[in-house]
């Protein structure tokens, strides 16, 4: 676009209608009319935002780089002056002020001793919808507390009077060293928890010598996560896969040619699960009056933030697309969210590199099973079948969802998962303290490793074996009562149907 003088605000601001919709972001005017595609409540936030400034709303939950990829070169207007635009006037409620003080009142790192109380003062300290967001989880949220209460069917048999003076956690996923036997895995929307978002996982992650699994929907842009990191960092790439397989090719080439090294792509969720914590916020959060549009071919507001980011994954996604895959890429090939041995076997004889034994956090099938549990089927069977061993260099096996202590990767790891994946706990840190959270959540881990193998006697990876657990009751499915009173602090009771705040008409 040829060089012109900055618009004005007040430009701008005429240009405020479905028929003519402006919006600024980070200082440039775009010419958005051609995303209001109707009735969708996407098309509805931007049309509020219509001749306005839409920074604040833009920025968790778009990567910087989404309008301007997304749309044409003629539609970037160009600078506004940032004196004339008019400030929208912050109205700061009282529990934005309790939240506040509430932040204040953190404890101090050192007083943080494990992961669950990165998820308690997240719980107090983020807006109600992000916190909705990220702890949300299908239905019932039955699955995601099974996920914890899974680990709790698997006890240990240590062995003694072994010289455990130096023991040594560290080891490699997909060929690549890694100084635990997990990674960080992929959430969305980082900012919505901090205003760096996931690059806190990037700078923490290069600081200990870990690998950072990059979400597709991330707050952050993919270029941002992989700049920031480190000379040799390695870093992974989670894929939602897009119903335009060339804008997939083009995610995944680029991803390639900067230097990632294994693309997971997601496979348990060709629809998003319904999540009614984070259902309920956009009810609440909008005028009455709209809400009851919702069905109706109206502004239906009530799917939440995960549906809102979400349409663009491709239901039709099979088996017959890993052959795509193969032709566009060299990198590893792991499918994340495989539930059953049958998947797993099929995999294998695709000649895929691995799979991710997880139910996405609990948020998609309700009552799937733990990621720990189908481990242990998966081992049994692919011994059986094709006389597989675990760990396994050529096939390996990854477990995810409902992971907090070292103990439970330990675990993962006796019973033949190269390593473990974190999502939540990590965006808890963030949340609550920023990269130096997710650097002390890494460090607590180191900690507990360092124990935990000395009480076992394994003084290495390697000495992690099968024998040093007894998973004998790991299929024994005991109902985990929702108002499970150890966790009841993090996993929240579930919650009907709020009234809402009610005005005096004066
Ligand atoms: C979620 C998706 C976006 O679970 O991964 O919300």
């Amino acid at each position: 676009m040829a060089h012109r003088k900055p618009l004005t605000g007040k430009e701008v601001a005429l240009h405020n209608s479905r028929e003519s919709c402006w919006i600024i972001v980070h200082g440039n005017v775009y010419d958005v009319t051609d995303f209001l595609d109707g009735e969708t409540g996407g098309s509805k936030i931007i049309l509020k935002y219509a001749g306005k400034d839409a920074t604040k709303e833009y920025e968790p939950i778009h990567p910087p780089d989404a309008i301007t990829t997304n749309l044409k070169p003629e539609k970037h207007l160009g600078p506004v002056d940032p004196g004339t635009v008019e400030k929208i006037e912050e109205v700061i409620t009282a529990e934005e002020r309790a939240r506040q003080v509430r932040i204040a009142a953190r404890p101090h790192l050192s007083e943080i001793l494990n992961l669950h109380d990165f998820e308690a003062i997240a719980r107090t300290v983020l807006p109600e919808k992000a916190w909705a967001y990220y702890s949300s989880a299908a239905d019932d949220e039955i699955t995601i507390r099974e996920n914890h209460c899974a680990f709790h069917r698997v006890w240990f048999r240590p062995r003694i009077l072994r010289d455990v003076t130096k023991v040594d956690w560290s080891t490699t996923i997909l060929g690549h060293k890694s100084s635990m036997p997990l990674y960080i895995s992929a959430t969305a929307l980082g900012k919505l928890g901090h205003p760096d978002g996931e690059l806190t996982l990037t700078r923490a992650a290069a600081k200990h010598g870990i690998i950072q699994m990059i979400p597709t929907l991330a707050s952050c842009s993919f270029d941002e996560m992989v700049d920031a990191a480190a000379p040799g960092q390695v870093q992974f790439l989670q894929l939602y896969v897009n119903k335009d397989r060339g804008v997939t090719k083009r995610i995944v080439q680029h991803a390639e040619k900067r230097g990632i090294k294994g693309l997971f792509i997601t496979v348990d969720a060709p629809q998003l699960g319904r999540r009614e914590k984070d259902m309920r916020q956009k009810f609440e959060a909008e005028d009455p009056s709209e809400v009851k549009q919702a069905g109706q071919g109206g502004v239906d507001r009530s799917q939440g933030a995960a549906r809102a980011i979400s349409s663009f994954i491709d239901p039709g996604l099979n088996w017959s697309d890993m052959n795509f895959f193969k032709s566009i890429t060299n990198m590893p090939l792991i499918l994340k969210g495989v539930q059953c041995w049958e998947d797993a076997l099929e995999a294998y004889d695709m000649g895929l590199a691995g799979v991710v034994l997880s139910n996405h956090g609990g948020r998609q099938l309700e009552f799937a099973r733990s990621g720990i549990e189908v481990l242990v089927e998966v081992v049994d069977k692919l011994k059986e079948k094709r006389g597989l061993n675990f760990p396994n260099e050529k096939f390996q096996l990854f477990v995810d969802g409902g992971v907090r202590r070292a103990t439970d990767v330990i675990k993962a790891v006796a019973l033949g998962a190269t390593a473990v994946g974190l999502g939540r706990p990590f965006i808890y840190a963030f949340s609550s303290h920023g990269q130096e959270g997710v650097e002390r959540a890494l460090q607590i881990l180191h900690d507990e490793f360092e124990m935990n193998m000395r009480l076992l006697g394994a003084r290495n990876i390697k000495e992690i074996v099968p024998e040093m657990v007894d998973a004998s009751n790991i299929h024994l499915h005991t109902v985990s009562v929702p108002n499970d009173n150890l966790y009841d602090t993090n996993y929240e009771r579930l919650q009907g149907a709020r009234i809402r705040e009610i005005r005096s008409k004066l």
